[in-house]
């Protein structure tokens, strides 16, 4: 959209406060309303590359859109409060949500569990049960969609409004947006139902859970076609060991044909609970991600305790995922920090998550009274409340070993397991579950000591 030079002052009799963000329809701002004394978020949206015929269609049906998007209360669903013209352009009056987008978390390095990730799209998936029992179909479910609440509640913005079939309008500015996420339907302008946002939940689960879109390219139309034309993307063998039922899940909600997916959300929620339900331990991916380089350190523990903690009041309960991701690709403590303070909005915020993270690191280290300068510079040796009764020799073997088949997250789960047992024997078995072809289980388990 062409921008206007500020923010307006007001928009209707919203109060501006601030712009938080943007996309192919328009500015998004943080706004007061004077009359309730709450705080909102407003989407205005540019008409003006419309010519007079093509704004008034345009308007009859974005009108129409929310309308039908006003009427689904539900608590995975961002609440449309108002809709009006501001100096001729339709704006939105929503919910606000405190929180980030889950385009910008993954961004950020999110990288959840298989569990992690399930309970995310069931929420989606409860989400669009309610608005399909309405009749309204998202049209664009996408990451930019996904709101992540502070408080923990995930819910799904632009119920229909995204996509309005036969506008121009979202060509305006940026870029049309995504197809990433796309039906086949939607690719071919076909007729769309609710089994398109099956569709487009189903590529953005297989995000969650490999790291990777299903369907990527250099342009639009290459993406397009691949969606179209392509084979589906098949589940890493790593993510299958964890939790085999998900194959099928995935395969059926990224069927091209619209009947061989999942008949509506509610049955798609239950293969999924179900996949998830007969996965082993905490269904957490433990070899999926591509392997951290192997001079990364390893943080302790509780200094990761710590930096949840903290960042928790800035970001709320997310941040125990956000730093799990972040430590496995930081370097260091201070490029952790930095990578996790990206998670907050305001400069001045960010700025004192950091002064707070490295005054308290400094305090944890004299309280240890460890008197060893390096520690500071390498978080690996950070005192961890997970001591270990085992010989350090011992510990050191299951390491090496176990780091042959999973690489540096090895030391994390040594550290983990060692804490909890007292005997090497023990520990081998414990650690042998983490590994999940069973061929690589057992050339482990046959370098344990004594054998
Ligand atoms: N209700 C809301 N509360 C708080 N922030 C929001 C809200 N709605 C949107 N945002 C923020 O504004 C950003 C831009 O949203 P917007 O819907 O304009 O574009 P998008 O979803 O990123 O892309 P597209 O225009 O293709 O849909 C979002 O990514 C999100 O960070
Ligand atoms: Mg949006």
């Amino acid at each position: 959209m062409s921008e206007p030079a500020t923010a307006p002052q007001r928009i209707g009799r919203y109060l501006v406060e601030s712009e938080v963000g943007r996309g192919a329809m328009g500015l998004i701002y943080k706004a007061r309303d004077p009359v309730i004394g709450r705080v909102v978020a407003i989407k205005l949206v540019s008409t003006e590359l419309l010519d007079s015929a093509e704004r008034a269609e345009f308007l009859r049906r974005f009108e129409h859109e929310v309308q039908a998007a006003g009427r689904c209360s539900h608590p995975n669903i961002v609440a449309v409060y108002d809709y009006a013209l501001h100096e001729g352009h339709p704006f939105l009056v929503m919910e606000f949500v405190e929180g980030t987008s889950l385009k910008e978390a993954l961004r950020n390095g999110l990288r959840p569990s298989i569990a992690e990730a399930a309970a995310l799209v069931q929420a989606i998936l409860s989400a669009l049960t309610c608005a399909h029992a309405n009749g309204v179909v998202h049209r664009d479910i996408k990451p930019a969609n996904i709101l992540l609440s502070r408080t923990g509640v995930t819910k799904v913005a632009d119920f229909g409004i995204s996509r309005i079939e036969g506008s121009e309008v979202t060509q305006v500015g940026e870029v049309i947006g995504t197809p990433n996420y796309m039906s086949p339907e939607q690719c071919l302008g076909e007729r769309v139902d609710s089994r398109a946002d099956l569709f487009s939940t189903g590529a953005l689960f297989y995000e969650l859970l490999t790291g990777r879109r299903p369907y990527e390219g250099r342009s639009v139309v290459e993406v397009t076609r691949k969606i179209v034309d392509a084979p589906p993307p098949i589940l890493p063998d790593t993510v299958l060991a964890a939790a085999p039922g998900l194959a099928a899940v995935i395969a059926r909600s990224l069927a091209r044909r619209r009947e061989d997916r999942f008949p509506n959300a509610t049955a798609m929620a239950e293969a999924l609970s179900t996949a998830v339900l007969s996965a082993g331990e905490d269904g957490t991916i433990v070899a999926a991600r591509p392997a951290a380089p192997v001079l990364a350190p390893v943080f302790a523990e509780d200094t990761l305790n710590r930096l949840a903690h903290r960042l928790t009041s800035y970001v709320g309960p997310i941040a125990p995922r956000l730093v799990a991701s972040a430590a496995r690709g930081a370097g260091n403590l201070e490029a952790l920090c930095d990578s996790l303070a990206r998670n907050i909005g305001e400069e001045s915020e960010r700025l004192r998550f950091r002064q707070d993270v490295l005054r308290e690191t400094s305090a944890a280290l004299r309280t240890a009274s460890l008197g060893n300068s390096s520690v500071a510079s390498h978080a690996g040796s950070m005192p961890s409340s997970l001591t270990s009764r085992l010989p350090p020799e011992a510990l050191a073997a299951a390491t090496a070993a176990l780091m042959t088949h999973l690489g540096p997250i090895a030391r994390i789960l040594v550290q983990r397991e060692g804490a909890v047992t007292t005997s090497a024997e023990d520990l081998w078995s414990r650690l042998a579950l983490r590994i999940t072809d069973p061929s690589e289980r057992n050339t482990f388990l046959r370098k344990r000591p004594g054998r």
